[in-house]
């Protein structure tokens, strides 16, 4: 297997793991029309070509929320990490560190906390929900602080389940789904060595901890079924504001109007996002949605986006249309489950390189330096 383009993984991760997996990391809601346009958005912007203009000396280090990044890029919180490679979390994130960014655990990852932070070389950032049982959010919010997250990412896409269709066809739900991801290891059996057995326990860390009894996969689609909260509202999230005194960044915002209230609620960072296309088909791509949000928030609090990135080139459009830094969810775990932790390496050194010849050929030096003027202004917004 030869990888010589970041979006070369996604295939390679299609021939490794079982469709169930596969399945429901590719898939989104619905129709999955803004699954598609997160993606075609984003290719469609034109970057503006300059020559010429001495080059030699570029820099991708950013800061963001007291941190230095050796490039404006984070990995995103994902659900079951540790499902497409062994202890997946802990791979992804020695990874990140070792590039110099952020990794972002999941509340609903198979390592747990306290399994992943101890071994890396730069502190954490740590995701939860709004869930309804306030006792887990409390615990794992104490836990994250023990175990020195830095920087807390809160979910607020997904107040109910989007309709993910093709986790019914795929054995990931539906009827005899147990029975079907059993044939479908079978079949993959590098995975099924590889993660099936030796990746073992497969139960949401996070969770086991908290109830004291293992949770398995049926469970976490059960969990996170219960578990959701459409109640909530800005209030609800005051407590959170008062417990966790490090940086909040929250994550789901589309539109201007909710930027401005995460501005006024005290939030030090959101990320621009439509969950990957995953919760409400039809919705704006995060490319479209980010210039008015930039407009309307830029400066006051950090923005980070994601949904639709897949390449160096598409890190830089982000930051074209007014991200500080973005997120990698997808394009990470698909290198992760082709090839472990190193193809996380490799895939973040590819991202680089590309990132570099678009800073070279549109004469941005510095991370600073790429704005809307590095977009041909006609197609690029
Ligand atoms: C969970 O956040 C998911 O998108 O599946």
């Amino acid at each position: 297997m030869i990888i010589s383009a970041s979006t070369d993984y996604r295939a390679a991760a299609q021939r490794k793991l079982p469709p169930f997996l596969f399945h429901y990391i590719d898939g989104g809601a619905n129709a999955e029309h803004t699954l598609r346009r997160n993606v075609s958005d984003l290719a469609d912007i034109a970057l503006r070509q300059r020559v010429l203009r001495d080059m030699s000396q570029l820099s991708l280090e950013t800061q963001l929320l007291g941190e230095t990044l050796a490039m404006p890029v984070a990995l995103a919180p994902v659900g079951l990490t540790g499902m497409y490679a062994r202890r997946g979390e802990v791979q992804a994130a020695k990874a990140a560190a070792a590039k110099g960014i952020p990794f972002t655990l999941s509340t609903v990852s198979v390592c747990p906390i306290e399994e992943v932070a101890p071994v890396i070389s730069r502190p954490m950032w740590f995701q939860l929900y709004v869930l309804k049982d306030r006792g887990f959010m409390k615990n794992a919010l104490e836990r994250a602080k023990a175990a020195g997250v830095t920087t807390l990412v809160f979910t607020v896409d997904m107040p109910v389940p989007g309709a993910r269709y093709r986790d019914a066809h795929s054995g990931m739900s539906g009827p005899n789904a147990p029975l079907r991801r059993m044939l479908q290891a079978v079949m993959h059996p590098s995975w099924a060595v590889d993660v099936g057995l030796l990746g073992r326990p497969h139960d949401l860390g996070n969770i086991s901890a908290y109830r004291g009894d293992p949770t398995g996969l049926a469970d976490y689609i059960g969990w996170l079924g219960n578990n959701f909260d459409p109640s909530i509202s800005w209030q609800d999230l005051q407590w959170i504001r008062d417990f966790w005194d490090g940086p909040m960044i929250i994550k789901g915002i589309l539109d201007p109007e909710d930027a401005k209230d995460a501005v006024r609620f005290g939030a030090d960072g959101i990320v621009v996002s439509n969950h990957g296309g995953r919760q409400l088909d039809g919705v704006l791509s995060s490319a479209r949605a980010l210039p008015a949000i930039a407009d309307a928030v830029k400066g006051e609090l950090a923005i980070l986006a994601d949904s639709g990135v897949r390449t160096g080139l598409d890190v830089v459009r982000m930051l074209a249309l007014g991200a500080d830094s973005v997120m990698l969810g997808r394009a990470y775990i698909y290198a992760l489950a082709a090839a472990g932790g190193a193809g996380v390496s490799n895939l973040l050194e590819l991202i680089e390189k590309e990132m570099r010849v678009a800073m070279v050929l549109t004469g941005a030096k510095s991370i600073r330096d790429i704005s809307a003027g590095s977009l041909v202004r006609e197609l690029g917004r």
